[in-house]
């Protein structure tokens, strides 16, 4: 059985499989123009896309910017698929970030970690960029359909949902990470029928793209067949030859035994998922690693009190220097065994796609989907 395609309006990608965007470097035009050309959506993502500018601490909002075009710019030269960029409501250069990405033609803009209730403001009708919110509830779906519609007489093009075992930040509480009622084979069937009201009285599509701890192309099987339109995975590109990150950011990844998943509290009053090291260590132990806050990155980020800056601590694991820093990862990145091409990974994902369309004996079940790694 071949793979459906992902429709999001007149795009069609070939293959229904999203690369979520990771920030801090690790998904740039490198990782996502190679997903691109193999049929997925690559997506670049921007939350701090400026650290390699010169002038990034003295002039944060023109390095970023600076930095985005030239990412998009690249990612566009490699390719002619579809290329998208994440843009997290949290950053304080949310606006900036949005603008550069409408202006520079993406595709489609990917915004989580907070609801992007004001999104469509930025896009006026010349540009055909879709905004898609990253949603972790039926509730977030259904207050940015009405709010869209309210105020912009617009709905999303697209929602993906993340679940419990994403990687970095997450948009559950302690609570809620171990709870089954929170898995995604739950949220899923619940934002799609959250949206069905809102697509039968403007008849529109909106479809639902599943994310956080889809490892294999049977767990592929297995949200599709629950309804989704497609994945959105992230982990599982970490470890390919075309990331953006320091091989020893991806070799953290193989390194990683189940039990080094854990839940961190993020300076910016989030929990994430992240790989223990040392340096996640020490903070647990309250060895704060002073630092003079240079960007005021993120909104919610209090770094008067903060033990560490996550921009530094994240920028120098994406540049391999995990000493000072850590590496976010989802709850599934200790299975991963080795560094592979994007093309023999998407390979592989159809191949056990196609296995398991054939049915459980042949095929192979998704498994683990609903462990999720006990609190730190
Ligand atoms: C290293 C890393 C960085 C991430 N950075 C971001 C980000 O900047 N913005 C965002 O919305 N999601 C971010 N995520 C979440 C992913 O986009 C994705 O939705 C999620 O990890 C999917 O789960 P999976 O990793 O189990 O496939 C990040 C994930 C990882 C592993």
């Amino acid at each position: 059985m071949t793979i459906p395609k992902l429709k999001i309006r007149d795009l069609v990608a070939g293959i229904p499989i999203i690369q979520g965007g990771m920030g801090v470097g690790i998904s740039l035009s490198g990782l996502a123009s190679a997903v691109a050309n193999e049929g997925g959506i690559g997506v670049i993502a921007a939350a701090m896309i400026g650290l390699h500018e010169t002038d990034i601490c003295s002039n944060f909002r023109e390095a970023n910017i600076r930095a985005l075009r030239k990412e998009i710019r690249k990612a566009r030269e490699a390719t002619e698929g579809i290329l998208g960029v994440n843009i997290m409501v949290a950053l304080t250069n949310f606006a900036d970030m949005v603008k550069t990405s409408i202006e520079e033609g993406i595709d489609i803009i990917f915004s989580g970690a907070g609801l992007p209730l004001d999104l469509p403001k930025y896009v006026k009708d010349e540009f055909k960029t879709k905004l898609v919110p990253i949603i972790s509830s039926a509730r977030a779906a259904k207050a940015i359909c009405k709010r869209w519609l309210s105020r912009f007489n617009s709905l999303p093009d697209a929602f993906v949902v993340e679940g419990p075992l994403a990687g970095g930040h997450l948009g559950f509480s302690a609570d809620q990470l171990g709870n089954p009622d929170f898995s995604l084979e739950k949220l899923v069937p619940e934002v799609l029928e959250a949206v069905a009201p809102f697509c039968e009285e403007h008849n529109v599509e909106i479809p639902v793209i599943a994310a956080g701890g889809i490892y294999s192309g049977a767990d592929i099987h297995h949200f599709l067949q629950l309804g989704a339109a497609g994945v959105q995975m992230a982990t599982r590109f970490v470890a390919t030859h075309e990331c953006d990150a320091d091989i020893r950011f991806k070799q953290s990844y193989i390194d990683a035994r189940e039990e080094d998943l854990v839940i961190i509290e993020s300076p910016v009053g989030m929990l994430g998922r992240a790989i223990r090291n040392r340096f996640i260590d020490d903070v647990e132990a309250g060895k704060n690693k002073p630092f003079k806050c240079p960007y005021h990155c993120i909104t919610s980020c209090n770094c008067a009190d903060s033990p560490y800056c996550i921009a530094l601590a994240l920028a120098n694991a994406k540049r391999g220097n995990l000493k000072r820093g850590f590496a976010f990862a989802g709850e599934n990145a200790y299975r991963v065994d080795r560094i592979v091409s994007v093309k023999e990974l998407i390979a592989s994902l159809l191949d056990e796609y196609r296995r398991a369309s054939y049915g459980p004996v042949a095929g192979r079940q998704p498994d683990q989907l609903l462990s999720v790694s006990g609190t730190s």
